[in-house]
């Protein structure tokens, strides 16, 4: 019998193959947003993971939008062109969905990487730029004060959204995730903590949902229709008078609304809990699956397959995205297979190393 994480899920007009996903990370490698080297080898090998789909880390829609001076962009020629000649390098050898996780970071922005500094704020004397937000309020104390987004700025933003949507169009992509969490632009406007406007788009849930479902619906409105689209979400702020799981029920039934596939249910950014650090995602993911009816992604401190496949059968998610065990062993889902009983597709070139084909695999993956 088939095991669940093995069985195909349709998202929109995408099939998945099976349901792992490779969750989008920074790699904080690219010069003026433009992928390099590293990104070639590490979305190359990730493509032959044996997850169905991988996707690419947060790229920013603006230069302002980005993490650090090494996250990548898709705003400009440059960047679109290199990612189209990665992923025809990547189709050579692999038919794995591409997706692209698309943001703008707001007050986060402007940061150092992380082995340069630890994400402290990369300030204007070195390099760092002004960052905007829906209110003046600091990410922490002794980081700038971002500018606030007028509605002209918002209107910037979103179109940005769109052309760098527009630009995904034309690259060999399947599917667009927003980031919609862990404190940055969309995740602001959501969280009474980081929004104190008292115009149309602060106040109320109604009206902090208003730009980030505008972006949504303006993403919605150039991407195909057959291509799918999700939304990461922060399902909880994880401090008194945050954003909580309750808010991100509504989110999600209006992000169906406007035609999402999949929402992916993360939680943390706001200076709470930290977003890498809580194991409690997939408890917050089966609380909004039970809320709603779009297909519902679960992240976070995964590591066993029979974990995945247990997760999936409880009905805490429809697939699930793992980051850092594909980090430790970009052959995860291979070996989940093999794990699982599944039939492992792997790539004819490392066939000699299967476990049909050699004894080392069982030793190994105590497989005795
Ligand atoms: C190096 C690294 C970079 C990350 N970059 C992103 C990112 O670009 N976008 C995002 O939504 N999450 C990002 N994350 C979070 C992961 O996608 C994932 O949600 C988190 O690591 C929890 O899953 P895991 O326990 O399987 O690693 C990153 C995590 C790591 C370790």
């Amino acid at each position: 019998m088939k095991t669940r994480l093995f069985e195909p899920i349709q998202l929109g007009g995408v099939t998945l193959a099976n349901r792992i996903v490779v969750s989008p990370m920074c790699q904080y490698s690219a010069v003026d947003g433009v992928m390099g080297a590293w990104h070639r080898q590490h979305l190359g090998s990730l493509a032959v993971s044996g997850a169905a789909a991988v996707v690419i880390e947060a790229t920013a829609v603006t230069p302002q939008g980005r993490i650090t001076r090494g996250c990548t962009g898709l705003y400009a020629d440059t960047q679109e062109n290199r990612l189209r000649e990665i992923i025809s390098d990547i189709r050579t050898y692999s038919s794995t969905i591409l997706g692209i996780q698309l943001g703008h970071t707001g007050r986060r922005g402007s940061i150092h990487r992380p082995w340069d500094y630890n994400f402290e704020p990369l300030w204007p004397d070195e390099g760092g730029w002004r960052t905007v937000a829906p209110s003046p309020l600091p990410f922490r104390e002794g980081w700038p004060m971002p500018e606030v987004l007028s509605e002209a700025g918002m209107a910037d933003i979103l179109h940005a959204f769109e052309d760098s949507t527009r630009r995904a169009a034309r690259l060999d992509l399947g599917l667009i995730e927003l980031h919609g969490a862990h404190g940055y632009l969309m995740h602001q406007f959501l969280s009474p903590l980081s929004n104190q406007r008292s115009d149309a788009y602060g106040g109320t849930i109604d009206n902090r949902m208003r730009f980030p479902l505008s972006i949504v619906k303006a993403v919605r409105g150039v991407w195909p229709s057959e291509r799918a689209l999700g939304v990461r979400i922060s399902a909880t702020d994880w401090l008194d008078g945050g954003w909580n799981v309750n808010d991100s029920i509504v989110f999600t039934r209006e992000l169906e609304k406007v035609g999402v596939d999949y929402v992916c249910v993360s939680s943390g950014g706001m200076g709470g809990l930290s977003t890498a650090l809580t194991s409690e995602h997939l408890r917050l993911a089966e609380q909004i699956r039970g809320g709603t009816s779009v297909a519902i992604c679960g992240v976070g401190h995964i590591y066993r397959p029979q974990q995945a496949e247990d997760a999936l059968s409880a009905g805490q998610a429809d697939f699930v995205a793992l980051g850092r065990a594909f980090l430790d062993n970009p052959r995860w889902a291979l070996h989940a297979a093999v794990a699982l009983r599944e039939t492992p597709p792997f790539p004819e070139q490392y066939a000699l190393a299967a476990p049909d084909k050699w004894r080392g695999y069982a030793v190994l993956h105590d497989l005795s």
